[in-house]
């Protein structure tokens, strides 16, 4: 078993309560790795001797980044429909549509591409764990391909077939399938079930409808997870799920109803950024206990950006949070989010996921905005050695 010391880091955040302030940060740092696993923390100058040594020069070392929500199964642009909306138009789900046929068109080898693609492109900015929904299919077998083909990248695939009704269909005749064959046929490639619950789109589903897809989801041993109160107010806080995402409009019973569970308030910046919409209130969550996350919602109709920093950025200046806050939510937060305890710290025994920030600090992330300092330290810049923005590519 080969062990990895790396060393020479200028500011680690471990996120690990064991150390320091919330966040953990311990200056000087150095940690070794074996196996995949965290198998020791702690200063640079008691640092054990390794079969291997990376020296990371000074730089800055987090918890790779947990993408708890994205749709990167998908194939299609809708770039028109962003230049709409910064024109003034408003979303409301229907372009929803024009992805599920360009997706159908697609052959798995295109999809599998683009999925791979969007991937590296991921991990090329600090990404370690991705979330991939379906819900660009609506049939039975897209569905099911498009949980296959994502399982190829992540074990983190959801089933959102309850994603939009498909235009031309009775909704209690979808929610049959979708509750029953097609539920059946993706159950096998997925982790969890998802629903877009927002009784104000004409597209989604309503409070009723939702809970009826989960039930079902939950009887076939899926995860629950919830598409709520992005374009207005509804019950999407209540279900249970693991994580309700987007909390856009929350009113103060819903924030003292998440502050009362263990429902992760899963905030995506992105999409207010891409839809000109107010920003949740992430101070109210925060500052009531409710445990927060940050994703990036990636997909071609509402926020089409796969970068975590860009979302942590737009946290801290949007939304209120500190850089600190937001770092955590986008690293501890999306691992509760997706109940994982592996990842989104950096403790011993944790998963060896870790993002290098070319930068003295964390508070870099939000502090420079769209330039790129961080990438995932991923096999091959530990295998070989290197450290330099070439061999992260
Ligand atoms: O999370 N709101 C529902 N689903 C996506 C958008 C999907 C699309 O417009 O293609 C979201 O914002
Ligand atoms: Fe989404």
């Amino acid at each position: 078993m080969t062990s990895v010391l790396i060393d020479g880091i200028g500011e680690l955040v471990t996120n690990s309560p064991a150390v320091g302030d919330g966040l953990g940060v311990l200056a000087n740092a150095a940690l070794v790795v074996e196996s995949d696993q965290i198998t020791w923390v702690g200063p640079s100058s008691s640092a054990p001797a390794a079969d291997r040594r990376i020296d990371t020069g000074g730089r800055s070392v987090v918890p790779a980044f947990v993408d708890s929500h994205s749709h990167l199964a998908f194939a299609g642009d809708r770039a028109d429909e962003f230049t709409a909306r910064m024109a003034g138009a408003r979303y409301d789900g229907g372009g929803i549509a024009r992805t599920v046929s360009a997706t159908r068109s697609a052959s798995d080898d295109e999809l599998r591409a683009l999925l791979r693609a969007r991937v590296a492109e991921m991990h090329a900015q600090g990404t370690g764990t991705v979330e991939i929904k379906s819900g660009y299919g609506l049939t039975v077998e897209h569905e099911a391909r498009l949980l296959r083909l994502a399982g190829e990248v992540t074990d983190e695939t959801t089933f959102l077939g309850a994603h939009v009704c498909p235009a031309g269909t009775d909704p209690a005749e979808y929610l049959d399938l979708v509750t029953g064959p097609m539920l059946e046929a993706c159950a096998p490639h997925a982790r969890w079930i998802d629903v877009f619950c927002e009784p104000a789109s004409p597209h989604a589903f309503d409070g009723d409808q939702a809970r009826a897809v989960l039930a079902a989801g939950r009887a076939a041993k899926l995860g629950l997870r919830v598409h709520g109160n992005q374009l207005g107010h509804g019950p999407g806080v209540a279900f249970g799920a693991a994580s309700v995402d987007h909390c856009t409009y929350l009113s103060a019973a819903d924030v003292d109803a998440l502050a009362a569970c263990d429902t992760v308030a899963t905030l995506l910046p992105g999409v207010e950024f891409a839809t000109r919409s107010p920003y949740p209130d992430a101070r109210a969550l925060i500052d009531a206990g409710v445990r927060v996350a940050l994703a990036t919602d990636c997909n071609p109709g509402t926020c089409f950006t796969s970068s975590m920093p860009f979302v942590i950025a737009l946290a801290v200046r949007e939304m209120g949070l500190t850089p600190a806050e937001a770092l955590r939510a986008a690293t501890a937060g999306g691992a509760a989010a997706l109940r994982r305890g592996d990842v989104g710290h950096l403790g011993v025994g944790a998963t060896a996921r870790l993002t290098v920030l070319d930068a003295p600090s964390y508070q870099h992330l939000a502090y420079r905005p769209g330039v790129p300092i961080a990438r995932l330290l991923d096999d091959r810049a530990l295998d070989a050695n290197r450290l330099t923005r070439a061999s992260a590519g």
